[in-house]
């Protein structure tokens, strides 16, 4: 069998962890590309990387480059280029910038590696996903923003640190857009098979949901420069296992939903099936009035940054 190939569109500091990660855990060999001015610590990156391979003795590839031709054939696609916010900033600020940036890689995408699954971490994520999708003419299946993924390991992370209970048995879902009005699912969410409402108070639960919509923002100020990388690439890469090796995994992604939740025609953060044909199915389940409030809030919130960027009229 021939080894899966990943290309890595942005060497930053997502990217480059996603690289360390990927060949660590010899998903495949893995192309990491930026563009010229850029492309000098993102050699540097790659060498270093290459020189991990002997403690641990994985035999993959890996390359650095700013030549679209060698991501031919690549089976995923991670982009990750454009601008990370800064302290106070919302991710919406860099949204004229990073557009322009996604609309140009999208065309090279779609020509070098057209059956790519791509996974895109750009903000404001569930807008640039949808640009990138328009652009690219892939097809919905193959194209997908970094949302629940990552907010629902900051949903687990949280209830594990106030419960004190293994993260490995928190089951928990977070959908909606990518920022503050994002959904943590409180009613569905257990551990160890028990309902959180039973294990924790109210006012702990909201607290660890406010927690969770503001994580991104949270680290933001704390680093001071540039946005989350560690947990960002592993949850990218716990998608990229899902589709390589087509486990079927539920994972909240922002997909396009034509119907679902009522929503028709936005990429959003809703549970997708990820398998070898990228988004097999977005599930749906019976949310209660509540919760259907809420997608319908973050659903405006994104039409507005959707539709002030001109990506639908
Ligand atoms: C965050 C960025 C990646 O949530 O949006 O950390």
């Amino acid at each position: 069998m021939s080894r899966h190939k990943i290309a890595l569109v942005g060497g930053g500091a997502i990217g480059s962890t996603i690289a360390l990660m990927t060949t660590q855990r010899v998903l495949g060999d893995v192309v990491m590309l930026d563009r010229p001015e850029y492309i000098d610590p993102v050699h540097g990156k790659a060498l270093d990387i290459l020189a991990v391979r002997p403690h641990f003795g994985f035999d993959v590839d890996l390359t650095s480059t700013s030549d679209y031709h060698m991501i031919e054939g690549a089976d995923i696609v991670v982009v990750t280029a454009g601008v990370p916010r800064g302290p106070n900033m919302t991710r919406e600020d860099v949204l004229a910038v990073n557009i322009k940036i996604i609309e140009e890689v999208a065309g090279k995408i779609k020509k070098h590696a057209p059956d790519a699954f791509v996974i895109l971490t750009t903000n404001p994520v569930d807008a640039i996903v949808h640009a990138f999708y328009k652009h690219s003419g892939m097809k919905k299946s193959q194209v997908v923003g970094l949302s629940g993924a990552l907010d629902t390991s900051r949903f687990k992370n949280f209830i594990s640190m106030e419960t004190g209970y293994s993260v490995k048995d928190v089951s928990c879902l977070v959908m909606g857009g990518h920022g503050p009005t994002m959904i943590p699912i409180t009613r569905t969410a257990t551990v160890g098979g028990i309902p959180l409402r039973d294990l924790l108070s109210d006012e702990r639960i909201n607290y660890i949901v406010e927690r969770t919509r503001h994580a991104g923002t949270e680290i933001v100020n704390l680093l001071g420069n540039g946005s989350a990388y560690f947990s960002s690439a592993s949850a990218i890469v716990e998608m990229m296992e899902s589709v390589i090796f087509d486990k079927k995994r539920v994972i909240a992604s922002s997909a396009l939903c034509e119907g679902e939740y009522g929503i028709d025609g936005h990429f959003i953060g809703v549970p997708c099936v990820l398998g070898s044909s990228g988004v097999e199915k977005i599930i749906e389940f019976k949310l209660t009035d509540d919760e259907q409030d809420m997608v319908d809030h973050t659903l405006q919130s994104i039409k507005k940054t959707v539709e002030q960027a001109g990506i639908i009229e």
